[in-house]
């Protein structure tokens, strides 16, 4: 009937499996994304790390993390002894946006109402997964986590997010951008200083 058709799926999701396929279906609220880029990673996961939106190679591969902050971000958790397949990752955003320049598309930061609008799948999707912790990567995941902007800065560390235990950390695409070599190492080695928290506060 008309009220079964006007009923949205969206609104109800049984399974992350459900869930996925309302992300899948839904249109990037900016054109250009290949496709939506969902979370991986085991349901029950001990952490959930929470990125800001997939990159370029993101878009092309369709999983999230596999560029160059990615390769980053694996390293590091590889050096803190966190298992990339026992964690769950995802995105605060789950389309890529850029900027066409010549070849290359160029990413470009989601505003706060794109956050927003995201924030229900990524809500949702956690409360699928249930892990013990949640991590923020950078500005804009805490943003969509705590539901207001809150400088890295002078949250760094643990965080609530209402419900889950939380965690707040530099995204690692700003450890690719630290100009100054020194500089960069010693931002590393504080990133893979709170991966070995993260871990331990999961246990
Ligand atoms: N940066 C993100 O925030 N997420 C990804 O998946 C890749 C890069």
């Amino acid at each position: 009937s008309k009220d079964v058709a006007i009923e949205d799926p969206v609104q109800n999701p049984k399974s992350l499996d459900e869930l996925n396929a309302t992300i899948l279906a839904a249109e990037p609220l900016v054109p250009g994304a290949t496709r939506a880029v969902l979370g991986e990673g085991p349901q029950g996961a001990a952490i959930a790390f929470v990125g800001e939106q997939p990159g370029d190679q993101e878009d092309r591969e369709g999983r999230p993390f596999v560029g160059p902050a990615g390769q980053l971000l694996d390293r590091a958790m590889a050096e803190a002894e966190i298992a990339r397949d026992r964690v769950y990752v995802t995105n605060a955003v789950k389309h890529f946006k850029f900027e066409q320049r010549g070849k290359r598309r160029i990413h470009e930061r989601p505003t706060t109402g794109e956050v927003k609008h995201y924030r229900w799948w990524l809500i949702k999707e956690l409360e699928f997964v249930q892990p013990r912790l949640v991590v923020a990567l950078g500005a804009t995941a805490v943003l969509a986590l705590a539901g207001r902007a809150l400088p890295i800065s002078r949250n760094r560390g643990e965080m609530r997010f209402e419900p889950w235990r939380g965690f707040i950390t530099v995204h690692p695409s700003y450890l690719l951008r630290v100009p100054d070599d020194d500089a960069r190492r010693d931002a590393y080695e504080d990133f893979v200083a709170d991966l070995r928290r993260i871990r331990a506060l999961s246990e």
